[in-house]
C-alpha cells in the first residue's frame, strides 16, 4: 500500500493534523491507522479540559508561562512554553470553528474551570467529558474531506528505515529516513508494507505499562518503543505523572475511572483513614498544589495509615453545582453506590501522563527524517519535570499544528533530497516463515501482569535505587523470554503491545537510574535534593 501521509492515530494530535494537511492539500492523500475504533484513544477520556488564556482581564501569557514553568520543576524549554501557551489559543478558537462545545456561563462568556499549579481560572471544558466532546468533533470534521480514509483495526508494528534496505542503522547514523511502516491489518490479518513520504506519530501515552492507570488499553506505549527501535531518540522517560484522583475501585486492575482534578478545582478536599484534611501539612496550595506534590502527600498517607486509598470529600458542594459540571463522575459514583452529597469518594493515585516521549524539535520534527511526532507521545519540551493539568491537549494541537506547516513547507519544496536517492522498491514485504501460532497465550498475559506489578511496586511514585535495580533485572528477563516469543510466533496485537510495553519500561527504569536527583515527578529517596544540573535525559 501506498499514501502520501500516514497518520498513525486517531486522537486529538492525529486527526488535527490529518484534517490541517488534507484541507490544504487536497491532491494529497492521507490515511489514518488506528489499532481499534477510531474514538478509542486517551483523548476521548479527557475530563478536565483544555487550558487557555482565554480572559485577559484576569489572566495573561504570562501568568499561564509561569505556572507551566513552576510546574516543570526547572527543566521546561522556555520557548516551546511561549509557543504552546500564546499559539494554544488561536488552536482551541480553531478547534471551537470545527464544532467542539465548550460550557458557557449563563452571560454567555466561556466557563473556565481551574486545576492543581494554576494560578487562575483558565480551563475550557465540555462537563466533565471535555475529550469525548473533542475526539467527536474532529472525528465528525475528517467526514467531510474526501482525501482522508481512516483505517480502523490496523496495528502498527514497525517503522521502516534503511535498515530494512539492509543498511546498518546505529543512534549516530545521521540521515535515518522513514519510508512508512508495517502494519498489521486485523481485518485480513496481513501485514502490509505500507509506504508513505510523510509520517505523524501520534499514537498517545502508555499509561498501560502500570497496574492501574487511568488510560484506556490502547495507551501501551507503541510510538516510543518503535521510534526506539528505528533508533530515534527518546527523552525524559521518567517523568510518568501519577494522577492523584482515580476511582479506587479494590482489586482492580488496568484502567480505573478518573476524578478530575477539576472537582479540587471546585472544592473537594482531600482527607485521610482518620479524616484529616491533609494537604494542608504538606503544600501552602493545599489540594490544588501540583500534581507530583499532591500524590506523593497522598502516597505518604496511604503508607502512614497502611491503607489502599484516600478520601476525595465533595458532601459540603453544592450538589446542583456538581451534577451540572461532573455529570458523569455523579453518575458514576451513585453506579457503585456512592452518592457523593452522602459519601467521600475511595481514591488513589494512578499512573495518567508521560511527560517524556520522541524527543522533537518545535515543529515536531523527530531526529528520523520525515518522521514527525505530537501528542503524548512526543517530547516537546513543554512539560519539562511535571506536567500542567490541562496543557496536553493544547500541547497535541499546536504541534499538530505546527507539524502540519513544516509538512507543507517540505511538500511545496519537493519531497526529493535524500529521501528520493533511497531505492524504495526494494524494502522487503514482512517475512513470517518460520513462526506458528501462539499456542500459549498466558505467557503473554502473566508476562503483562509481571510487567505491571514491577513497575508500579518498584518504579512508581517513591523510587529508590534498589528499587530500580531491581526493577532493571526483572525486565531484562522479561525482555529476553519476549524476544523470544516474538521471533517464533506469528505477531498478533498483544505480542506486539507486550514487547512494546517491555521497551518502554526499560526506557522509564534507564532513565530514573540516570537521574540521580529528586525532580518533578521523579522521586528518588537516596537523591533527595534537586541538582544543579539542569539535564535531560535522552536514549
Ligand atoms: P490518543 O488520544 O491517546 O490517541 C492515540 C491513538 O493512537 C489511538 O487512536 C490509538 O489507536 C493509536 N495507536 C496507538 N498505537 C498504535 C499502533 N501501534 N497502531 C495503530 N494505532 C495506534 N489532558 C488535558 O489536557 N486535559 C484533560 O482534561 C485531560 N484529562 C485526561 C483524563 C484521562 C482519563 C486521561 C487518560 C488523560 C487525560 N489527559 C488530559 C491527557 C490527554 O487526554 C492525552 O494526553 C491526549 O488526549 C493524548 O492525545 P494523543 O492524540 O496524543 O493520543
Ligand atoms: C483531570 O481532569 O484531572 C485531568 C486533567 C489532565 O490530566 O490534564
Amino acid at each position: 500500500m501506498q499514501t502520501d501521509i500516514l497518520v498513525i492515530g486517531s486522537g486529538i494530535a492525529g486527526l488535527t493534523y490529518a484534517l490541517k494537511v488534507a484541507k490544504d492539500c487536497p491532491d494529497k492523500k492521507v490515511t489514518i491507522f488506528t489499532k481499534t475504533i477510531s474514538d478509542e484513544t486517551n483523548t476521548k477520556y479527557a475530563q478536565g479540559g483544555i487550558a487557555g488564556v482565554w480572559n485577559k482581564e484576569n489572566d495573561s501569557f504570562e501568568k499561564h508561562i509561569e505556572d507551566t514553568l513552576i510546574s516543570g520543576d526547572g527543566l521546561c524549554n522556555e520557548g516551546i512554553v511561549e509557543i504552546v501557551v500564546k499559539e494554544g489559543v488561536d488552536r482551541i478558537r480553531e478547534i471551537i470553528k470545527w464544532g467542539a462545545r465548550f460550557d458557557k456561563e449563563p452571560d454567555g462568556d466561556y466557563a473556565l474551570g481551574k486545576e492543581g499549579g494554576h494560578s487562575e481560572f483558565r480551563v475550557l471544558h465540555h462537563k466533565d467529558i471535555t475529550g469525548q466532546e473533542l475526539e467527536r468533533a474532529l472525528l465528525e470534521a475528517i467526514k467531510s474531506q474526501p482525501n482522508i480514509e481512516v483505517i480502523t483495526h490496523c496495528f502498527v508494528v514497525d517503522i521502516i528505515t534503511q535498515h530494512h534496505l539492509g543498511y546498518l542503522v546505529t543512534k549516530s547514523t545521521p540521515d535515518i529516513e522513514c519510508f512508512g511502516v508495517y502494519a498489521l491489518n486485523l481485518r485480513t490479518k496481513k501485514i502490509d508494507k505500507v509506504l508513505a513520504s510523510i509520517t505523524l506519530l501520534a499514537t498517545g501515552g502508555n499509561g498501560q505499562v502500570y497496574r492501574t492507570t487511568t488510560n484506556p488499553a490502547i495507551a501501551t506505549g507503541d510510538g516510543v518503543a518503535m521510534a526506539y527501535r528505528a533508533k530515534g531518540r527518546i527523552e525524559n522517560m521518567e517523568f510518568i505523572q501519577f494522577h492523584p484522583t482515580a476511582l479506587y475501585e479494590p482489586g482492580l486492575r488496568g484502567q480505573a475511572f478518573l476524578i478530575t482534578e477539576a472537582v479540587r478545582g471546585d472544592g473537594g478536599i482531600l482527607r485521610n483513614s482518620e479524616g484529616e484534611a491533609f494537604m494542608v501539612r504538606y503544600d501552602e496550595r493545599k489540594d490544588l498544589a501540583p500534581r507530583d506534590i499532591v500524590a506523593r502527600a497522598i502516597d505518604s498517607e496511604m503508607k502512614k495509615t497502611g491503607t489502599e486509598q484516600v478520601w476525595l470529600d465533595c458532601t459540603h458542594m453544592d450538589k446542583e453545582k456538581f451534577v451540572h459540571h461532573f455529570p458523569n463522575i455523579y453518575d458514576k459514583c451513585l453506579s457503585i453506590g456512592i452518592d457523593i452529597t452522602k459519601n467521600m469518594i475511595p481514591v488513589a493515585p494512578a499512573a495518567h501522563y508521560s511527560c517524556g516521549g520522541i524527543k522533537t524539535d518545535e515543529w515536531g520534527r523527530t531526529s528520523i527524517n520525515h518522521l514527525y511526532a505530537a501528542g503524548e507521545c512526543a517530547s516537546t519540551g513543554l512539560h519539562g519535570a511535571n506536567r500542567l493539568a490541562s496543557n496536553s491537549l493544547l500541547e497535541a494541537m499546536v504541534f499538530a499544528h505546527r507539524a502540519y506547516m513544516d509538512t507543507v513547507k517540505k511538500i511545496n519544496n519537493g519531497l526529493n533530497g535524500e529521501w528520493g536517492r533511497w531505492n524504495r522498491q526494494f524494502i522487503p514485504d514482512w517475512r513470517t516463515e518460520g513462526t506458528t501460532a501462539p499456542k500459549e497465550m498466558i505467557l503473554i498475559t502473566q508476562s503483562l501482569k509481571e510487567l505491571q506489578l514491577l513497575m508500579s511496586d518498584y518504579v512508581g511514585i517513591v523510587r529508590t535505587n534498589t528499587r530500580l535495580e531491581r526493577a532493571m533485572r526483572r525486565l531484562d528477563l522479561l525482555h529476553e523470554e519476549t524476544e523470544e516469543l516474538y521471533k517464533a510466533t506469528e505477531i498478533s496485537p498483544q505480542l506486539c503491545q507486550l514487547r512494546n510495553m517491555i521497551t518502554v519500561g526499560y526506557l522509564i527504569v534507564k532513565s530514573a537510574i540516570f537521574r540521580h536527583e529528586s525532580r518533578g515527578l521523579h522521586y528518588n529517596t537516596d537523591y533527595p535534593v534537586k541538582s544543579d544540573l539542569l539535564q535531560n535525559i535522552v536514549l
